[in-house]
């Protein structure tokens, strides 16, 4: 049977339209001023590399960014200059992948879930409880052979994925406490804008809502929605803590976001340039991962500071809710079988490790 795939359409929210419409005015704003400098050009002839982020200035991967730009910077600052554009003021996210497509900029930070309608293969990050351990995840993510595969799946789109950053393990959170499955049913929780995501809030028995991550938090405060999921960031860096004070560590994804590339920009560099700037994206990486450990620990604290409760909660019934999805996501998705197979090899290796080591642990004790 052929698959079909479907775009998931945001719900509507009125009084963000305006937000939209202002956000497309700054976006086209910018665009506009910037293609009257001179289309990609600085004032002292240099190519500007315009890189869109959702997150903002304090985030992780701002900070790795800074690098990428300082690296790039450092070793070809007469040819190029690296513009970062945060807090999505080049546009949601789905947009800005749209706008590096079409090399309106050149690369943007984008989660796995927005890449999913160009290739197939995204969808696999999506299936909850897909990794075993933060281990297993590493182990994947840091395997480079596999993941080229999956960073030049996009090539017929136009872009390319130049390397990844950790964005923790996403968990449900919402305005009131959620400690089993049961707790879920009849909640409206946002979900990132794929249709995979769409089907594993299902399965958990939620109503589904997707819509771009700059519209939760309204959307929260309105109680257009009853909750969402993501990591612990999502609570300060974007404040979803103060509208939403219960956060229910079930554990249900690890999703990187990945350093998407526009393929032209990228296939037109000299070798030598593409070596820096590959060099350049593997540097962010180390601090993005780096900030990370130390933000997430941060994140906690503040949060707690906003009243906001950590609920730890048994993960089998949550589990158990939307393992099906596994082989149901396969059979609809061939393109994901091998990487599924492959990451189930990595969780069997690392979980007959750990049980070798908490033998010997146990023999010497
Ligand atoms: C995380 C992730 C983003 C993603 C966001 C979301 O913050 O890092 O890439 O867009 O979640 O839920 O939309």
């Amino acid at each position: 049977m052929e698959r079909k795939r479907k775009r998931v359409f945001p719900v509507k929210l009125p009084q963000k339209r305006m937000a939209a419409g202002k956000s497309f005015f700054v976006l086209a704003v910018c665009l506009t001023v910037l293609c009257l400098c001179g289309c990609g050009r600085a004032g002292n002839g240099r190519r500007i590399v315009r890189v869109a982020l959702g997150q903002s200035e304090t985030h992780p991967q701002y900070l790795g960014l800074l690098a990428f730009k300082e690296t790039v910077e450092e070793e070809l600052g007469d040819k190029y200059e690296v513009q970062i554009f945060p807090n999505e003021i080049l546009g949601a996210t789905q947009k800005a992948v749209e706008l590096t497509q079409t090399g309106a900029i050149d690369f943007v930070v984008a989660g796995t879930a927005n890449l999913e309608t160009f290739a197939d293969v995204y969808e696999i990050f999506s299936m909850p409880y897909l990794f075993d351990s933060v281990e297993s995840y590493f182990a994947v993510m840091e395997d480079s052979d596999t993941m080229e595969q999956i960073y030049t799946s996009t090539d017929k789109a136009g872009f390319r994925v130049l390397t990844w950053y950790n964005a923790g393990t996403r968990n449900f959170y919402a305005k009131k406490p959620i400690r089993t499955p049961e707790d879920l049913r009849g909640m409206k929780i946002r979900v990132q804008q794929s249709p995979a995501s769409v089907k594993m809030m299902q399965a958990f028995g939620a109503a589904a809502s997707p819509m771009s991550f700059g519209e939760v938090y309204t959307a929260i405060q309105q109680g257009v929605i009853d909750g969402a999921e993501n990591n612990e960031l999502a609570l300060t860096n974007n404040k979803h803590g103060e509208v939403a004070r219960y956060y229910t560590y079930n554990m249900h994804q690890m999703v990187p976001d990945m350093l998407v590339g526009n393929l032209k920009f990228l296939q037109n560099l000299p070798p030598q340039e593409l070596e820096v700037f590959t060099r350049a994206a593997k540097r962010s990486t180390e601090v993005e991962l780096e900030a990370w450990e130390q933000q997430v620990i941060q994140a906690r604290k503040e949060a707690e500071g906003m009243g906001v409760e950590f609920i730890q909660v048994d993960v089998e019934p949550f589990k158990e809710k939307v393992l099906d999805l596994h082989q149901e996501m396969i059979q609809n998705n061939p393109d994901i079988a091998g990487i599924y197979g492959y990451i189930q090899s990595r969780n069997q290796r690392i979980r007959a490790w750990e049980e070798r080591k908490e033998a010997e642990d146990i023999g010497e004790g």
